[in-house]
């Protein structure tokens, strides 16, 4: 079983958006997958109570939970049979970001391609970097012009940070999916918001399996 932590120190930068189509794109390749909802808002609980109430979707299921009773929860996914969980964070929770990133093999941390999104990378990476767990910037929510994405890309680079290959447009598409309790790839599949989450899943799913045989070998 791999763990993924969204952790960025912004809100509003797209940790739940990512945590809920990457879920549900995994739940459809049929690697059983859950999250683990450690924000009090309760933005993933929600789409999971939707999505259990919805007839055609199972699996990805979501629990809600106080952070110290995150590896309990991790060993019951883990016996229970789960492949993938994924941990979604609050901003503004330092202690608990970085206990999610140590117990995660991997950390996503999504990004706009804003300056007040980028002015808070740095702090997201050393969260990432105190729990000694890899980790990429995803950008998120990019707009149809590039001008703004081709910025972040370099001052990211400038930063010396990992970037995922795919960035996520600005698409109605995904809070769409999520009044089901869906994911764009089951809502619909076949659009540029799903295969976009296609790909960064493929991406996220290779990178989980290099960087846990390099920590086993
Ligand atoms: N790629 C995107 N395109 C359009 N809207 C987005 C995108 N990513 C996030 N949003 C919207 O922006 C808001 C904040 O995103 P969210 O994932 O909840 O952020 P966080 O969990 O990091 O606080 C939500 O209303 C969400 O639906
Ligand atoms: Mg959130």
């Amino acid at each position: 079983m791999y763990v993924i932590a969204m952790i960025s120190r912004k809100g509003g930068a797209g940790k739940t958006n990512l945590a809920v189509h990457l879920a549900a794109c995994a739940e459809g390749k049929g690697v059983a997958t859950g999250i683990v909802d450690l924000d009090p808002q309760g933005t993933a609980t929600k789409w999971g109570m939707r999505r259990s109430d919805n007839e055609l979707r199972s699996g990805a299921e979501v629990i809600s939970a106080q952070p110290t009773s995150v590896p309990r929860l991790l060993e019951a996914a883990r016996a229970a049979g789960a492949k993938l969980m994924i941990l979604d964070t609050a901003p503004h929770a330092d202690s608990i970001a970085v206990d999610a990133a140590r117990v995660a093999d991997f950390v996503l941390i999504p990004c706009r391609p804003a300056i007040a999104d980028l002015e808070a990378i740095p702090a997201s990476a050393d969260i990432a970097r105190l729990a000694k767990t890899p980790f990429a910037v995803v950008l998120n929510s990019v707009g149809a012009q590039g001008a703004r994405e081709n910025e972040a890309r370099q001052e990211l680079q400038r930063l010396g940070l990992d970037l995922a290959p795919t960035a996520l447009g600005h698409r109605v598409a995904y809070a769409d999916a999520m009044i089901p309790g869906e994911g764009v790839t089951e809502h619909r599949n076949g659009t540029q918001a799903s295969a976009e989450i296609e790909e960064l899943f493929t991406w996220l799913w290779a990178m989980v399996e290099g960087s846990t045989r390099r920590a086993v070998a």
